[in-house]
């Protein structure tokens, strides 16, 4: 456990850029790295960017997956997770528009743009690294309590719980919080080649025990990573309060 969330950005975006320099890229396999949104990894998407700016990394082969986006939010919208990343981290590097992946909320044919990131996903992957957070009750990505651990990208129904948590993006609002999402799976995220989780706050202590103490099940679906040989987790004191 590390002392704060900002020791914590610190030291999870040295770890991505340590993998990003390791890897050589070739031309027809970049790096593939799978991404979140959330408040947590924002110390870590400004750490990216600092090092970026300093001459440490480039992005240029590396190409990316965001685990989730919301349905039915135009890519305009401030609160989706494809602002949400332009904002936070694209904008700021030297990534090709190209080599970025989201999931389209807006798609006509939703379980279509699911097949079709899926597709896009097993055409580059495996995943090379899939960073993650995770909600206080414990889903990782959009995959809510009750979500196959085998289950793989698809329309998820949110929880009152995450609408809740959610809604302060949404002018305190649960209401306006969109009522599903578009979401790798777990299997998606076991398939990647080693899983980064993120935990900061007293708040998440309860998922932080069930991701390592487990056990195992589909209530807290952020245990499956106990199934995975190579996942790793960055967490603050506070997160630890239950372990
Ligand atoms: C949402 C996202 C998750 C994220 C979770 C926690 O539900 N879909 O990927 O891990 O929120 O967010 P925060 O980091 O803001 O606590």
């Amino acid at each position: 456990p590390l002392a704060s969330p900002e020791q914590l950005g610190q030291r999870a975006a040295r770890y991505i850029v340590d993998r990003i320099n390791r890897f050589a890229p070739a031309e027809d396999r970049p790096f593939v790295l799978g991404l979140p949104t959330g408040s947590t990894p924002l110390g870590t998407y400004r750490e990216l960017v600092r090092l970026y700016r300093a001459g440490e990394v480039s992005f240029r082969h590396v190409i990316t997956f965001n685990m989730d986006e919301y349905a039915g939010l135009p890519p305009s919208h401030p609160q989706s997770y494809h602002a949400f990343m332009h904002e936070h981290l694209f904008r700021h590097l030297d990534i090709a528009p190209e080599n970025i992946h989201l999931l389209d909320g807006m798609a006509p044919d939703l379980p279509a743009e699911c097949r079709r990131y899926e597709e896009k996903m097993a055409q580059y992957g495996p995943v090379h690294l899939f960073l993650g957070g995770v909600g206080s009750d414990g889903h990782i990505a959009f995959n809510e309590a009750a979500s196959s651990l085998a289950s793989r990208t698809r329309v998820m129904a949110l929880t009152d719980s995450t609408r809740r948590a959610n809604a302060r993006f949404f002018d305190n609002d649960p209401d306006q919080v969109p009522a599903s999402a578009l979401t790798v799976g777990v299997a998606n995220l076991l398939e990647a080649e080693e899983i980064v989780l993120l935990v900061t706050g007293a708040h998440k202590a309860r998922a932080l025990q069930a991701a390592v103490e487990g056990p195992v099940n589909h209530l807290w679906t952020v245990s499956a990573l106990q199934l995975h040989p190579n996942s790793l987790i960055f967490c603050d004191d506070d997160a630890t309060l239950e372990l």
